[in-house]
């Protein structure tokens, strides 16, 4: 059975799910996907960082029939009573309301913390007293922090080098005391490098991949931090999505309250990343000759390599990743061309 047919099968009864952070990048391809499987879904979402724009476009990927199973809360996870309004009544929760960013953890800790660990512990409070059957979270492979092994196992971490670190890994702590303590069923996502259609190409916390696609587009320079040989397990969205389904819907009690990587297994550099990159513009006929890379400094709180061991995902969970990092390139490089082009048609219009 493929994996799709596998997911469809246990997705026949009509759940609701609570999908927090909907409104950005990784909450709205879940929104999407659980609409498309026939799902009931409420979104929580405050537009820190997400925008309506990403609802807006699941709205039409979905159609109107499916759109009406999707309950939208505008609403604060820093706020117990927008977390329980959201929360009442759903069957599980997938938890990606956070502030991402390293460089932005750094520039303000306190702002990252409220959401990511106080936010974090309200959202698991209210889920535990609404019943919620599982909490699925979105944890980070920045709790690895200085251990040098590769490819990285859950159970081998090191020392946080960011206070974005530090909150992942406080969520991991609170997850498995709220499972000690009070039963709460749930399981955490160790995301690496996630990317794809979506992702926020602007301003000053910008992934590398949407922010150098969006540059070249715009022939702008693109910059490395370092010497471009820091590697990464870049890992399209979809696999997450993927992920996340497996492990709410999981039914093997060793699955639950463990902590997985989610990610390819695999390890692609800056560099080849560029490459890759330019490669798909210049197969949609963008001219990229002119656009070397320039270099700079090596970013504080980033670490040298990551790649993961994906092997506890695929025992416990079935996950399968469908999608390479140069699969998954390709298709994000087509969506923000696409973009692009349906932008330029607007403005000439
Ligand atoms: N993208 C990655 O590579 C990656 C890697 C590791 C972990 N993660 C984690 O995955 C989750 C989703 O990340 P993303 O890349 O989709 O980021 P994103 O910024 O696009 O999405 C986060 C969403 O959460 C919302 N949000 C933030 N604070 C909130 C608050 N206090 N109340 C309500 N909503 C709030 C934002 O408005 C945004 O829509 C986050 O928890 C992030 O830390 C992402």
């Amino acid at each position: 059975m493929s994996m799709e047919d596998a997911l469809v099968a246990r997705l026949q009864h009509q759940r609701t799910w609570l999908v927090t952070g909907a409104a950005g990048f990784i909450g709205s391809h879940l929104v999407e996907a659980l609409l498309r499987h026939g799902q009931a879904v409420v979104g929580l979402d405050n537009f820190s960082t997400g925008y309506r724009a990403n609802l807006e476009e699941v709205h039409r990927a979905v159609g109107e029939t499916a759109w009406r199973s999707f309950r939208f809360v505008e609403g604060d996870i820093r706020h117990m009573d927008d977390c329980r309004r959201a929360v009442e009544g759903c069957d599980f929760v997938l938890h990606q309301a956070a502030l991402g960013s390293v460089p932005r953890s750094l520039q303000d800790p306190l702002c990252t913390h409220q959401s990511n660990v106080d936010g974090f512990l309200q959202m698991l409070i209210a889920s535990r007293d609404a019943g919620v059957r599982r909490f699925v979270y979105a944890a980070s492979s920045s709790t690895y922090g200085d251990h040098p092994a590769l490819p990285k196992v859950e159970d081998n971490i090191g020392k946080p080098l960011s206070p974005y670190a530090v909150t992942k890994y406080v969520n991991e702590l609170y997850a498995e005391v709220f499972a000690r303590s009070y039963g709460q069923d749930s399981i955490g996502l160790r995301y690496f490098n996630v990317f794809g259609p979506r992702q926020d190409p602007r301003g000053a916390y910008a992934a590398v991949i949407p922010r150098w696609i969006e540059q070249l587009l715009q022939g702008e320079a693109c910059h490395i931090n370092g010497d471009g040989e820091t590697s990464r397990d870049f890992c399209y969205v979809d696999n997450a999505v993927q992920a996340n389904l497996l492990a709410a819907l999981a039914q093997d009690s060793a699955a639950s309250n463990q902590v997985y990587n989610v990610a390819v297994g695999d390890r692609t550099t800056l560099n080849e990343l560029f490459a890759l990159i330019c490669g798909n513009l210049e197969a949609l006929g963008i001219d990229v000759a002119e656009s070397a890379p320039r270099y700079g400094e090596f970013r504080d709180g980033d670490v040298r390599h990551s790649q993961a061991d994906i092997d506890k995902a695929r025992r416990l969970l079935g996950y399968a990743p469908a999608y390479s990092a140069a699969q998954g390139l390709e298709a994000t490089v087509r969506w923000f061309w696409q973009q692009r082009r349906q932008d330029n048609k607007v403005v000439n219009q």
